[in-house]
C-alpha cells in the first residue's frame, strides 16, 4: 500500500503538479499520523505488509520520521519505504534510517541544471544530488532513481542518467509519461516508449538483456551484457501491467484507491472520523480490493487524462 502523507510539493514537475497554481488540501483534511497508523494496522492484519510513503513530497511533513517508526512497529508490517524528490534528503536521511525506513526511491529526471529547471520549475538539482549522497552515506542500500521520460526533453538525459546510475550503483528506472499531469498537457506524442528508451541506452552503452523472472513491481528489469548492472523500465502506457498489479493507494485525505486511474476511492477518513469500527474499515479494504480490475477500470484509461493528477493520488 502506498500512503500519501501530503498533496503538497516544493517543486513543480511538468508531468505532475506543473507550474500553475493549484488548490492544495487544508491541513485539517490530511490524515493525522494516528489515523494513518490505524489504517495500516487494519491493512497489515489483512496481509498488507509492505508500505511506501509518498506525496506530493512526503518530507514536507517534517516529523514524517516519527510516522516511519510508528509504522515499523505495527504487527504484520514487514517494510516501510519512501518515494521522495530528494531535495530535503540531505537533512532527513540519517533520521529516516534511524527510524527504520527500508528503501528510498528518489525522483531524478535530468542531470543537466537547465533541463532540471525546465522540468521542475526549480533550481534544485544540486540539492537532489547531495540528497542522494547523504542517503548512501546514511547506509541506505538499493536506492532507486525514478526518471519520467518525455519525448523532446528526456532523450538527451537518458544516457547521462544511465551512466550516473552505473557509476554510483543506483538502480535506475525509466517511467513512461502517464496522463496524470495537472495541466493536462499529456498527449500520446509526448510518450517516449520503453522500447525507444532501451534502444537509446543500447546504442551508447551496449546490449541489454531481459532479466528472467525479475518483475520488480511494475518495472521490467534488464541487465547490461557487460555486467554493468541493471536498468528498469515502467511501460505504463505502451504495455500496461494491470494483470499483475497488487498496489493499493491511500490518498492524503484518506481515500483508498485500487488504481492510479480509478474514478474514485473508498472514504476511510469518513469512517475514522465518525468513530467507526475496524470491521467497517476491513469492509472498505475488501470492497476496494474486490473491485480491482484485471485491466484498467475504464477503457483506455491509461490514455485519458485522470480525474486527479499524480500528487493528489500518491505516485
Ligand atoms: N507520469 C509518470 N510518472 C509520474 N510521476 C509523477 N507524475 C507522473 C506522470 N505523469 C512519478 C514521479 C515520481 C513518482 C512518484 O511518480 O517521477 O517518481
Ligand atoms: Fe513533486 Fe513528485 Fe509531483 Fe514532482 S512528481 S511535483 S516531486 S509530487
Amino acid at each position: 500500500m502506498r500512503i500519501s502523507v501530503t498533496d503538497r510539493c516544493n517543486i513543480r514537475c511538468a508531468y505532475c503538479i506543473g507550474s500553475g497554481a493549484n488548490g492544495f488540501l487544508p491541513r485539517s483534511q490530511l490524515l493525522r499520523f494516528e489515523e494513518i497508523v490505524r489504517v495500516a494496522r487494519v491493512g497489515a492484519a489483512l496481509g498488507i505488509g509492505k508500505l511506501r510513503l509518498t506525496g506530493g513530497e512526503p518530507l514536507l511533513r517534517s516529523d514524517v520520521d516519527q510516522l516511519v517508526s510508528m509504522l515499523v512497529g505495527v504487527p504484520g508490517v514487514t517494510e516501510v519505504d519512501m518515494t521522495t524528490n530528494g531535495t530535503l534528503l540531505e537533512c532527513f536521511a540519517p533520521r529516516l534510517k534511524a527510524a527504520g525506513l527500508s528503501r528510498l526511491n528518489i525522483s531524478l529526471d535530468s542531470l543537466s541544471p537547465e533541463t532540471f529547471r525546465q522540468l521542475t520549475h526549480r533550481d534544485l538539482l544540486g540539492r537532489v544530488l547531495r540528497g542522494i549522497e547523504a542517503a548512501q552515506e546514511a547506509g541506505f542500500r538499493h536506492i532507486k532513481l525514478n526518471a519520467v521520460a518525455i519525448r523532446g526533453i528526456s532523450e538527451s538525459q537518458i544516457i547521462h542518467l544511465a551512466r550516473f546510475a552505473r557509476e554510483k550503483q543506483l538502480e535506475l528506472r525509466f517511467i513512461e509519461f502517464m496522463p496524470l499531469d495537472n495541466a493536462r498537457r499529456w498527449q500520446p506524442e509526448l510518450v517516449l516508449e520503453a522500447k525507444q528508451i532501451l534502444a537509446l541506452v543500447e546504442a551508447e552503452l551496449g546490449p541489454l538483456e531481459p532479466v528472467a523472472g525479475a518483475q520488480h513491481g511494475p518495472a521490467r528489469q534488464y541487465r547490461y551484457r557487460d555486467g554493468g548492472g541493471t536498468l528498469g523500465v515502467v511501460s505504463a502506457v505502451s504495455n500496461p501491467f494491470c494483470d499483475h498489479c497488487d498496489r493499493l493507494r491511500l490518498t492524503a485525505d484518506g481515500k483508498l484507491r485500487n488504481c492510479l486511474f480509478a474514478a474514485c476511492g473508498e472514504d476511510l477518513r469518513a469512517v475514522l472520523r465518525a468513530g467507526g469500527s475496524d470491521e467497517q474499515l476491513v469492509d472498505l479494504f475488501q470492497r476496494c480490493v474486490g473491485a480491482k480490475k484485471l485491466a484498467r477500470g475504464r477503457d483506455d484509461a491509461h490514455l485519458t487524462p485522470a480525474d486527479r493528477p499524480m500528487h493528489k493520488i500518491g505516485g
